[in-house]
């Protein structure tokens, strides 16, 4: 490798000379006794006398390679048989095919050099999901997360080219916002100056503001709740991907949804067959469901199933818990979409549907397997005297809100939006136990490091 330091053109020459273990087992090269390098970290490591086996990984995948006595210089043998687990190291040698091999081929080594001797790493196997938490630094080295995270990318890549491509407009609203919108309980306080503020817990009602310069816009961003709850489902703080249109009604964003979450399943369906596998999920079921119809029932058929084919005591008017929404599944193989749930438990800025009285224009989707609320959107209420009474029945003060009353004043037009939990979808696709694994560093209500 050039050690002169040739700016730019340095850099591409050391990245030219290097492989990705990936293209080694997706080309030719591995036949042709052409010599390659590769660079990355042990995974394994194991020596018997005058041979060392190590499987090496990179970002791509795992290499097992061989470094014999005699191939290679002394010294270069004696790095390789005391370099433990994830040190840094390039290796260079011919591809030979061995059926023993993981993958089949194996890299036998004319050169070893160390870039840096790892100390003795601290995750051993079978450590508690507390430890590998508080290790979560080195963890996400590990081959779960980084297929978690590598499907996350695609998760969120396709949110942007899916509203991208229906010329959607990317809108940042404020992390520090003065109101609550969801409920005042999950507010995050922050000090401000010597005021007080708090972490946004959605991007929707600066949205609401700027659909009348944009029309159509979308945003996927930090969001925050200060959930008092300790389950697998819950984060405090989580990332959203919420939409808003004017000239759109509910109907109108129920179809968006819908189509929005089976475009996410064919991007991961294509560019992350190997790491669906590496989760354990069933790539079939995913593919069938991303060419299903999604289907639509109202919350008071909701109850009507839970009542007559789960024997549920449930009483019209309680908000669907997880236990509802898992039992209400069961009756489905797709996500469904449930509309119109009772005003009383909505947020204050969703309108009562005029044909389903007592009921508001909004919607929530729901995975299947037990992953519950994946989306929650409603239509807006243009009435600003029905959302102040909304707001002063739930004990808030309506002055913070003036600006946006000010947006029923000026022009005001029928518009919808929604927000998708992005680490409830990504666990819902990735299979996961615990939300936790769904964001590289997890905020919950007990742990805010590392
Ligand atoms: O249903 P929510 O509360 O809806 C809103 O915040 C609307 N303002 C969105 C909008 O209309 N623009 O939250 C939306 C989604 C939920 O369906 C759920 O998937 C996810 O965000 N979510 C959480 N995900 C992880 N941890 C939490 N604590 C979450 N709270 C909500
Ligand atoms: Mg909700």
């Amino acid at each position: 490798m050039l050690k002169i330091h040739l700016g730019k053109s340095e850099i591409s020459m050391i990245q030219e000379t290097f492989l990705k273990i990936e293209e080694i087992f997706s080309n030719s090269l591995k036949e042709n006794n052409k010599k390659i390098r590769v660079r990355g970290w042990i995974y394994r490591t194991r020596s018997s006398g005058n041979i060392v086996f190590i499987v090496l990984r990179d970002s791509t995948g795992y290499l097992q390679t061989t470094i014999k006595k005699g191939n290679i210089q002394e010294n270069e043998f004696k790095d390789a048989k005391k370099a433990l687990v994830e040190s840094s190291v390039e290796i260079e040698g011919i591809i030979k095919e061995d059926k023993r091999a993981p993958g089949g081929y194996e890299l036998q080594s004319s050169s070893f050099k160390i870039i840096q001797f790892a100390e003795p790493f601290p995750i051993v196997e079978d450590q508690s999901p507390e430890f590998l938490l508080d290790k979560r630094h080195l963890w996400i080295r590990s081959q779960k997360l980084t297929s978690i995270m590598k499907i996350r990318s695609t998760v969120v890549w396709a949110i942007h080219s899916f509203f991208r491509e229906r010329e959607f407009f990317e809108f940042d609203a404020p992390v520090l916002q003065p109101n609550q919108t969801e409920g005042g309980s999950t507010l995050f306080e922050v000090r401000y100056y010597n005021k007080k503020t708090y972490l946004a817990q959605t991007w929707q009602l600066y949205a609401e503001a700027a659909i009348f310069s944009l029309e159509k816009i979308y945003n996927v961003g930090p969001t925050f709740r200060a959930e008092k709850s300790k389950t697998s489902r819950h984060l405090s703080e989580f990332w959203m991907a919420e939409m808003e249109a004017a000239w759109m009604d509910l109907n109108d964003i129920i179809e968006i949804a819908k189509d929005e979450i089976k475009y996410i399943l064919k991007k991961v369906l294509i560019n992350n067959k190997k790491d669906l596998e590496i989760l354990n999920q069933d790539f079939n079921k995913l593919h069938k469901i991303s060419n299903s119809k999604i289907p639509t029932i109202t919350y008071s058929q909701a109850i009507d199933i839970l009542k007559k084919k789960e024997h549920m005591n449930i009483e019209w008017g309680k908000d669907l818990r997880t236990i509802e929404e898992d039992k209400l599944l069961k009756h489905f193989k797709t996500p469904i979409v449930v509309t119109n749930y009772p005003i009383e438990i909505m947020a204050f800025y969703k309108p009562e549907d005029s044909k389903y009285p007592k009921t508001a224009l909004c919607f929530d989707m729901i995975a299947p397997d037990g992953y519950g609320e994946i989306i929650g959107g409603s239509q807006r209420s243009i009435d600003n005297e029905y959302m102040k009474k909304r707001l002063i029945e739930s004990g808030e003060k309506t002055e913070n809100y003036e600006w946006y009353f000010d947006l029923r004043k000026y022009g005001s037009v029928p518009h919808s939006g929604y927000g998708l939990g992005v680490e409830r979808l990504i666990s819902w696709i990735c299979n996961l136990e615990n939300i936790k694994d769904a964001i590289p560093f997890p905020r919950t209500m007990l742990r805010f490091n590392p």
